[in-house]
């Protein structure tokens, strides 16, 4: 699968898909996703540039890690030892060659940021949920 479709897919899906990222040992316990299923809404990837630490347990401090992580899964190898290589999303493990260097990859993800974005950390969310979740 091509990196424009994959991309492509990841931005319009409403599914929840299981991508094998690794537990943060910096938080008390493993997050297992929707019902339990190891599985995780994708994130916006506008405004990337002003909302580090990156994935659902902030295990990624820069879009470089994160391109790295896709390049470790591609071929099914999961890097969480709860997701299995064939739990792991057809997409992830579909996905070419990456290079975890590549300036136009990570160029484009910056591209998606824009200096008007407001970053006012509201109080509360209509979810009712702790506003920042466990990350810190
Ligand atoms: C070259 C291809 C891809 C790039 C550059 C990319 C980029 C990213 C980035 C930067 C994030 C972090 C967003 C954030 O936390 O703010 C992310 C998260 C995510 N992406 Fe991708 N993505 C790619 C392919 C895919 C594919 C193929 C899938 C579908 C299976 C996918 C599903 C997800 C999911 C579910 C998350 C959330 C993970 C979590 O919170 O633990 N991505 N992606």
């Amino acid at each position: 699968m091509s990196r424009r479709r994959a991309l492509a897919s990841a931005l319009l899906t409403l599914r929840n898909l299981r991508m094998g990222v690794p537990d943060n040992p910096a938080l008390p316990a493993s997050d297992e996703g929707a019902q339990n299923t190891f599985a995780f809404r994708t994130a916006s990837l506008r405004n990337l540039t002003f909302t580090a630490p990156y994935s659902h347990n902030g295990m990624f401090r820069t879009l470089v890690d994160v391109v790295g992580f896709y390049e470790d899964t591609r071929g099914g190898r999961a890097r969480n030892p709860n997701v299995s290589s064939e739990e792991l999303d057809p997409l992830v493990r579909e996905l070419r060659d990456l290079d975890a260097d590549d300036v136009d990859l990570i160029e484009f993800l910056r591209a998606l940021s824009d200096d008007s974005f407001d970053r006012t950390i509201p109080e509360r969310v209509p979810s009712g949920l702790p506003v920042g979740g466990r990350i810190q």
